[in-house]
């Protein structure tokens, strides 16, 4: 039951506080009615939706991913599994002409388009979705991000503000502007995924696992965690699952298992190759029923 224009003015006519308090809790309650009917309707819809793995793809079909950040670290490794797989990628990167190992990568294996995408340019992610209006994505991988490195300007009295835009724009803002650009591609695909490389770092139930220096990095992947579990639950009735991993401490920036063996730090280093294999296999094997889910890229569920 909705509350109409003419009954609230009425109510505003006779200047009777009690009539109108009564007329506004009734349309809060018929709003969360309504909400009401629509969780409903989402989960019938989830209840029929099949899963499609890679070992369940329709036979002759080649899946595509779109990966961010592509051109190097967790982005390259996964661009070259896939590549290996026999996919079609979608490789993005902030500078095309200057990702040197992505650009051999293609060269080797013909399924890799690239294509130049910085998460923060909003226009060009929409302009990225038009160029692809009719390209199912079967995944769509938002890995780019600002790295979780420790420094001093991350750190709590010596925080510098002018980084906090930057770190909440790339890792949190991006992924949630290309889920929402890329939604009727990945509607389109067989296995309608929706993914984001977060971090343990962005867990309150994990609060002492990251160096205090990283407040800014590990504000963004909380607000990642939030904005992601949004997605999930908005995209449910399409059949998407949507989820976040933690691919574990890996060296992408090569300084890590040197420090660690001189250092005898006993950090506990996830080989890249490892993480990302686990990683493919986490979203190849998670279904609608865990939409809004994060994982370590072993496989088990972690606590926000
Ligand atoms: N490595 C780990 O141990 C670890 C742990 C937890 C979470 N993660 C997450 O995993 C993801 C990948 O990490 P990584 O270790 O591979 O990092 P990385 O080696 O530093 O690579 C980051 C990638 O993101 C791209 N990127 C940064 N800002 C961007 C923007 N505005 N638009 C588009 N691309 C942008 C970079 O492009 P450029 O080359 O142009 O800079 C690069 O391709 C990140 O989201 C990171 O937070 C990593």
């Amino acid at each position: 039951m909705g509350i109409t224009m003419r009954q609230m003015s009425w109510a505003l006519s006779q200047k009777n506080t009690r009539v109108l308090l009564l007329l506004l809790v009734v349309t809060f309650l018929s709003g969360c009615t309504a909400r009401k009917v629509e969780a409903v309707d989402t989960d019938s819809v989830e209840a029929v939706v099949p899963i499609v793995t890679m070992a369940t793809l329709p036979e002759g079909y080649t899946p595509t991913v779109l990966i961010t950040g592509a051109n190097r670290g967790l982005g390259l490794e996964f661009t070259r599994q896939y590549a290996e797989m026999g996919w079609n990628i979608i490789a993005t990167a902030r500078k095309p002409d200057k990702a040197e190992a992505l650009q051999a990568l293609a060269k080797q294996y013909p399924g890799i388009a690239i294509e130049a995408l910085d998460v923060n340019d909003l226009e060009r992610v929409d302009e990225l979705s038009a160029q692809y209006k009719d390209q199912p994505i079967d995944i769509l991988l938002n890995n780019a991000g600002l790295s979780g490195s420790p420094s001093p300007d991350q750190l709590f009295r010596r925080l510098d503000y002018s980084l906090f835009d930057a770190y909440m724009h790339t890792n949190a803002r991006g992924p949630l502007k290309i889920c929402e650009a890329f939604l009727s591609q990945v509607r389109a695909g067989q296995m309608k995924r929706m993914v984001a490389v977060s971090s343990l770092g962005g867990s309150f139930a994990a609060r002492n696992s990251m160096a205090p220096a990283t407040t800014f990095y590990r504000a963004s992947k909380s607000a990642l965690n939030m904005l992601m579990v949004n997605v999930a639950d908005a995209t449910k009735k399409y059949g998407i699952t949507v989820i976040m991993l933690n691919p574990g401490l890996v060296d992408t920036q090569g300084v890590l298992t040197d420090m660690n063996e001189k250092m005898n730090m006993g950090l506990n280093l996830t080989l890249i190759t490892d993480s990302i294999a686990g990683m493919i296999n986490v979203i190849d094997e998670t279904g609608i029923e865990n939409t809004g889910t994060i994982y370590q890229w072993t496989g088990e569920s972690l606590e926000f």
